[in-house]
């Protein structure tokens, strides 16, 4: 570890800097995602030259795992260690709370992951494509059992995050009596997920109503589990612009049941 660098703990005054480094990454987040982020979890990073020059944050999802997130470091700064850093960082924050790191990774964060004992669980595929005209409009209900089916495909209580989510200007909840899905908006595309549904068929009309209303490009990260979900986006139109391995220090598995989750909330939030 390169000492260095001094790491500090990120707040909500650094948002602007986060969606600095995420932007120039070509990334999706928006002001308000970083600002969930950095509420929910804990941010850390590395400041040189008087600017934000790396990240990472630790997304806890108690009581089994967490989510390692948010690891970017400026161009001009890379292949110094500092990622590697930042990655040990969140991982010892998730350690102290007992629980299992996991994260969705780029090919280029991957080399770094696996450098550290991180392991393959899982492989999800991000899908782009068109939605159609109709204009978003948020959903009056979520369904009952909206929170225990998603803590049973998920397998912890993320509820914040999806109030977070569907409460968004501009966000659209589909839902049925076996299944649920969020569309929201993005800073370069709207991004389409989670969906959860019990069946196949299920989850092929959440994903196509969310594609109906959600105007403008899409991007959705489909686990390949998920095939009917795959099927559909390739009838709309949708082709695989990037890959995300799902990866865990520690476990060979991943939580819940992942039969169930037809899109990830986002890389960077499982
Ligand atoms: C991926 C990223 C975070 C790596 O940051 P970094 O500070 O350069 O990484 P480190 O210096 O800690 O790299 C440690 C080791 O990982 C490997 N590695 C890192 N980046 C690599 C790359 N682009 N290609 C191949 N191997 C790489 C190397 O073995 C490296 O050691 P070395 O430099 O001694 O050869 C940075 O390139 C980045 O911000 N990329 C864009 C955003 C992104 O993809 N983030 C990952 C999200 S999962």
């Amino acid at each position: 570890m390169n000492l260095r660098w001094r790491v500090d703990r990120l707040t909500r005054a650094d948002v602007e800097a986060g969606l600095q480094l995420s932007a120039e990454a070509g990334w999706n987040q928006l002001p308000s995602d970083w600002r969930y982020l950095l509420w929910a979890g804990q941010g850390f990073g590395v400041h040189a030259d008087g600017r934000l020059i790396a990240s990472s944050v630790a997304l806890p999802y108690p009581p089994h795992f967490g989510w390692v997130s948010m690891v970017l470091v400026t161009a001009d700064y890379r292949r110094r260690g500092l990622a590697t850093l930042l990655l040990q960082t969140a991982v010892d924050h998730l350690h102290a709370l007992g629980l299992v790191p996991v994260l969705d990774a780029t090919p280029e964060g991957r080399e770094v992951y696996s450098r550290m004992g991180f392991v393959d669980i899982g492989l999800v595929d991000r899908w782009q494509g068109k939605g159609g005209g109709a204009a978003l409009e948020r959903s009056a209900e979520p369904p009952a059992r909206y929170d225990a089916l998603d803590m049973s495909a998920f397998g912890a209580d993320r509820r914040h995050l999806l109030d977070e989510l569907a409460g968004r200007p501009g966000s659209k909840m589909v839902s049925s009596n076996a299944g649920f899905g969020i569309a929201r908006q993005g800073r370069r595309s709207a991004q389409l997920g989670p969906v959860v549904a019990e069946a196949p068929a299920v989850a092929g009309e959440l994903v196509e109503h969310l594609v109906q209303v959600t105007p403008g490009d899409i991007v959705a990260d489909v686990p390949r589990s998920a095939d009917a979900v795959g099927q559909l986006l390739i009838a709309k139109g949708f082709m695989i612009q990037r890959r995300f391995h799902r990866m865990a220090l520690g476990r060979a598995t991943g939580f819940g049941d992942a039969g169930l989750i037809q899109a990830i909330a986002g890389p960077e939030l499982g």
